[in-house]
């Protein structure tokens, strides 16, 4: 990609920083509204560009170009002042459970794999000293029985509704995945603790399991896990209270298991 050409067509606006990227509005050769995406540091720049350019713009926002040795992604132009967030939270998670199905499909090799990902778990859960013992102890038990055997197919991890954005050639496009190979029922813990408050996360769960047609035990699991990590990982305010509030919803009785 030719940034010199693409610096002379910056449009007039800020750019949006997010968490990871910078996203400035630019216009493409022919006058095309883009935006260009600059991520320096993020680990998922090589997964997602490989994801994006898989889906094809087809549930996802389309990659007109990119530069991967400078990070950068030239993207199709969405409405960054709408996303799912904008859309009562029932709603939200349906639509948001409905992509996620599109867009699911067999991984390809060399995304990271939630076998790595719940051994990883098993040992940094194992050390916390913050997390209550037995929900720790619970979160290690599931990763040890459904890690070894977790599927294989592409997941995303961080579809919450701030990264689904209105399109024009599709309502809802999503946008920044980050993958991994995996069980079709991990990844949805992220749109139970966006709209905490709005709902339970056991009525955000089951929308999604119904709409996603998921294994429900599996996906209450998962999430459960997913919730006691990013406690363990980020033990003061909001996110290690909202995170208490979904591990203790869901921690699964025993007998739940036994996949
Ligand atoms: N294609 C796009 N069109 C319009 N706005 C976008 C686009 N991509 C990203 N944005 C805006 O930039 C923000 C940050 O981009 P994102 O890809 O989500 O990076 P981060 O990893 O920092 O979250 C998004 O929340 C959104 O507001
Ligand atoms: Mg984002």
């Amino acid at each position: 990609m030719d940034l010199q050409e693409l610096a002379a067509s910056v449009e007039h606006g800020p750019a949006i920083t997010g968490n990871n990227a910078t996203v400035q509005p630019v216009r493409t050769s022919d006058g095309g509204a883009a935006m260009l995406r600059i991520d320096p540091k993020s680990e998922f720049f090589a997964s997602e560009l490989l994801t994006l350019t898989l889906w094809d713009g087809d549930g996802a926002v389309q990659v007109y170009d990119h530069d991967a040795a400078d990070r950068v992604m030239l993207l199709e132009r969405l409405d960054h002042t709408r996303n799912l967030e904008s859309v009562p939270v029932e709603e939200g998670a349906a639509i948001a459970g409905q992509l996620r199905s599109r867009l699911s499909r067999p991984a390809s090799d060399g995304l990271r794999t939630m076998e790595a990902l719940a051994e990883r778990w098993t040992e940094e859960l194992a050390r916390d000293q913050i997390v209550p013992r037995h929900l720790l102890d619970a979160a290690v038990g599931i990763c040890r029985e459904l890690g070894p055997g977790a599927n294989r197919f592409l997941v995303n991890s961080d579809q919450h509704y701030q990264n689904v954005l209105a399109g024009d050639r599709e309502p809802w496009l999503v946008i920044d995945p980050h993958v991994f190979a995996g069980d079709r029922e991990f990844g949805l813990a992220t749109l139970l603790w966006g709209r905490l408050g709005e709902a339970t996360p056991q009525r955000i769960l089951d929308i999604l399991i119904d709409v996603e047609d998921l294994d429900a035990a599996k996906a209450q699991a998962w999430t459960f896990v997913d919730a006691v990590a990013k406690w363990v990982s980020q033990p003061q305010g909001r996110w290690a209270k909202d995170c208490a509030t979904i591990a203790h919803e869901l921690l699964p009785a025993r007998p739940i298991l036994g996949f």
